[in-house]
This record gives structure tokens, sequence and C-alpha cells, in this order.
């Protein structure tokens, strides 16, 4: 099987199109908000230094593990050990619930670039604007359907013809919109405060709770535990440096995640005189509250419509990652061929995807333990069974198969800087941390 699976064509095509899969939603509209609540410049700290240690640990874990077994997640664990093959099983499983309600999302980000090309940002900067949006029937689902179909066609081109071209392509302007739109906003009067704002530690910050906060963020901006990393490692090539390219991706992810609050937090200053209060609006943040910040700026329509451009870059290069890890279980496990597979995949989603969009209209009086569907699939996905994943392939790798297979695959294609580091985290840290993870996150959504 192995002889016909394709990959990547180069370590940049890997180090982009893994970036990413990492590069989303979590690092343009939650990591800022997040950072504003936790005490600025104390979060950042905290969240570069575990970027690091633990994140490290975990992506090369998975990247080598990938690339090591030559398969997807779902054979990769019984690979090594047919007894653990239920890691497999359970990993693959986690992509299938969040790539339909990805898509939901994805449809409003597509929606709003959309009203902003065509010079409404205006009208979206309402109050009701969003709410009335989102609880329409047919519209939504128009939106998710464009957003889905793009992925989809994407993904049927194949690894190296579809995710790395596209990637290649979409990163490279991500990070240069990122850096026109974040040097706008703190070049607008008043924002000098919101920049200190984002920056400055406070003592009283540094405590478990920002850790936790910076802990789980961090998980998910790095698209672990999903089987995303094994499946983009067993198309790395051997030859290419792992733990240099691993880096890389890291760097990336915070390196957006950092500019796009250098981005969100000033621009929120400007908007409300300063008074920081309208960050802790959290989710709504992004489609309720940026609209009107930008609807009070100079060449409101311009802005509005180069930031949703990003977010959709950022959120499409994010879906084909969800998508491939999919394709990638159809094509190992059941031998299908690409084509039929991403069809398949496609009805399923769109499927699966109609009661989260519904969810808040026509179904809003659905609710599963108090969460509205998509928020429902959301809390399942990322504060229970990705932490269960990642501590399950933490054990398996330290305990199981023993780190030295990481190490090896590390070693196969370059030095191993941080070997000490990776160990230390993988056999005593990170399960530690993964546990308090899941603790906080399962006690903060049912709270
Ligand atoms: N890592 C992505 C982000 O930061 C999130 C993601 C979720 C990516 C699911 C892929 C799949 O937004």
């Amino acid at each position: 099987m192995s002889h016909e699976r394709s990959g990547f064509s180069s370590r940049i095509g890997f180090v982009l199109a893994t970036a990413g899969s990492a590069v989303g939603l979590g690092n343009i509209w939650r990591f800022p908000y997040l950072a504003a609540k936790y005490g600025g410049g104390s979060f950042l700290l905290i969240y570069l230094i575990l970027t690091l240690t633990f994140g490290f640990a975990l992506m090369i874990t998975e990247v080598a593990l990938g690339r090591r077994a030559g398969t997807s997640a779902i054979n990769a664990f019984g690979h090594f050990n047919k007894k653990y093959t239920f890691i497999g099983y359970l990993t693959s499983f986690i992509p299938f619930i969040i790539f339909p309600y990805y898509c939901v999302i994805g449809g409003w980000v597509t929606k709003y670039m959309a009203v902003s090309l065509q010079g409404q940002i205006h009208a979206a900067a309402s109050d009701d604007f969003f709410t009335g949006f989102i609880g329409k029937t047919e519209e939504p689902i128009l939106y998710l359907l464009i957003f889905l179909v793009i992925t989809t066609i994407i993904v049927a081109f194949g690894v190296k013809g579809g995710i790395e071209r596209v990637s290649t392509f979409m990163m490279p302007v991500l990070i240069v919109l990122l850096i026109g739109v974040s040097i706008f906003c703190i070049t607008r009067p008043g924002a000098l405060a919101g920049v200190v704002y984002y920056l400055k530690p406070s003592l009283k910050d540094f405590g478990p709770t920002t850790f936790l906060a910076a802990l789980g963020q961090l998980f998910y901006s790095m698209s672990l535990a999903m089987g995303i990393m094994i499946t983009f490692g067993s198309y790395m090539p051997k030859k290419s440096d792992l733990e240099k390219s691993v880096a890389q991706v890291e760097c990336f992810d915070t390196g957006v995640a950092f500019l796009a609050g250098l981005m969100i937090v000033p621009a929120v200053f400007v908007f409300s005189n300063g008074d920081s209060s309208m960050l802790a609006k959290g989710p709504s943040l992004m489609f309720v509250m940026l609209p009107k910040v930008f609807d009070s700026m100079a060449f409101s329509n311009g802005i509005g419509a180069v930031f949703f451009i990003l977010v959709l870059f950022a959120a499409l290069t994010s879906s084909i990652s969800l998508l491939e890890t999919l394709v990638a279980v159809l094509m190992d496990k059941f031998h299908m061929r690409r084509i039929p597979a991403v069809i398949l995949l496609f009805f399923i989603a769109l499927l699966m995807a109609l009661p989260s969009s519904l969810g808040y209209g026509a179904l809003s009086g659905i609710t599963i333990i108090g969460f509205s569907i998509l928020d429902f699939f959301d809390f399942l996905s990322n504060s229970v069974l990705m932490p269960i994943a990642a501590f399950l392939t933490c054990i398996f790798t330290a305990y199981v198969i023993k780190p030295d297979v990481i190490v090896n695959e590390v070693e196969s294609s370059g030095k191993f800087h941080r070997k000490s580091l990776f160990l230390v985290m993988i056999k005593y840290i990170a399960p530690l941390c993964i546990i308090a993870i899941l603790i906080f996150s399962v006690l903060e959504g049912l709270g």
C-alpha cells in the first residue's frame, strides 16, 4: 500500500500545509480574546513557554508516529502494536465530529467576506445582524455548502496538487494580509493603550487558571489529538528534518496568533475608547464586535474584506486538513480511491452539518446537556475526546512502544536537539497536563 501513497513534494510543502492546519479560527479569533482575558503579557509568556515544551513534544510525537508507520491514525497505532488499534479508531473519529460543524462556521466567515466585498459592513455592524443571519434556514446552508464545496474540490486534487499547492499560496498571502491589517490597526489614534494592554504582563495573572487556559488553547491551536499530524507526518518526505519542520510549524502558529492579537486588541480599544470589557465578549467577538470596529474606521469595507479573506484562508487550510485526514482513513482502511472517498465524505459531512447549522434557527429548541447542537459537538470533541486521545497517545508512546521509536525516527533525518526535553515531557509532564486540561475544560463547559 505504501508504495502508491502520495505525499508532500518537499519539506516546505509539509511545513506550509501543516501550519495551514494549525493556523485557523483558533488563532485569529480565540487567541486574542483569551490573551486579553487572562492578563495580556502573562498569558503570552506562559503560552510561549508551553509551545516550546508541551506543544513541541506532542507535535513531534504525532508527526514521527505518522512518518514511521507510513499510514494515517486509524492504522498507525495498530502498526506498532495490534492491541492498541482502538486509539487509532478514537483519534480518527474526532475529525469526523469536527469537520461538519467547522464547515458551518466556515460558511459564516464566507458570508461576512461576501458582505464586506459588497460594501455592506455597516449593515453587518448592527446589533442583530449576526443572530438574524444564523437564525435563517436557507442562507447559512447555502454558505456552508459553498465552503464545503471549495474544501472538497481542493482535497479531490490530492496531497501535492491540491493541499500543498493551495497552502503554499494561501499561507504567505495570509501572513502579508495579517501584517498589513495589524499595522493599520496599531497606527490608529488611541491604539497604543491596546498594544500596552496586550503586551504587558501583570503578576496577578500568573496562576493555574491562566496556565490551563493557555494549555487548552495550545492544544486546539496546534491541531493535536485528531489524527491530522499523524496523517500529515505520513506524507512527510523521509529525509526531511523532522525537528526543524515541527519547530517552524510552531513558529508559524504562534506568530499568527500573536499578530492576530496585535490586530484585534488595539482595534477594539480604539473603537471602545479604551474600555477593554468588550474583549470579554468571547465567541461573538469576531462576528458581532469586529464589524462594529471596522465600521468605525476609515476604509471600513476594505479593511473588513481583507480581514475576512484572511480568516477564510485560515479556515480553509484547516478544513482541508480535516477532510484529508478523513479521506486518508477511507483510503488506508477501506482501500477506497480518493475521488469516491471525497464524494462520500462530502455527503456525510453535509448531512451532519445541517443540524448544527439549523441549531440557531429552526432547531433552536433542541439543546444537548444545555448546549446548542454546534456547541455540543465542539464541547464533545475539544473538551472531552481530544484530551482523552492525547493522553492515550502519550501513554502509548512513553510506556508501550517506548519513546525510542520517536527518537529514532527524528534522528533518521537530522539531529534531535531537544531530545531530553522531549523525554521528560512525554513520560511525565504531558500526561499530567492533559489530565488537568480534561478536568478543567469539562468543568468549565458544564459550569
Ligand atoms: N488548529 C485550528 C485552529 O487553531 C483548529 C483546527 C480544528 C484545525 C480542527 C483543524 C481542525 O483554529
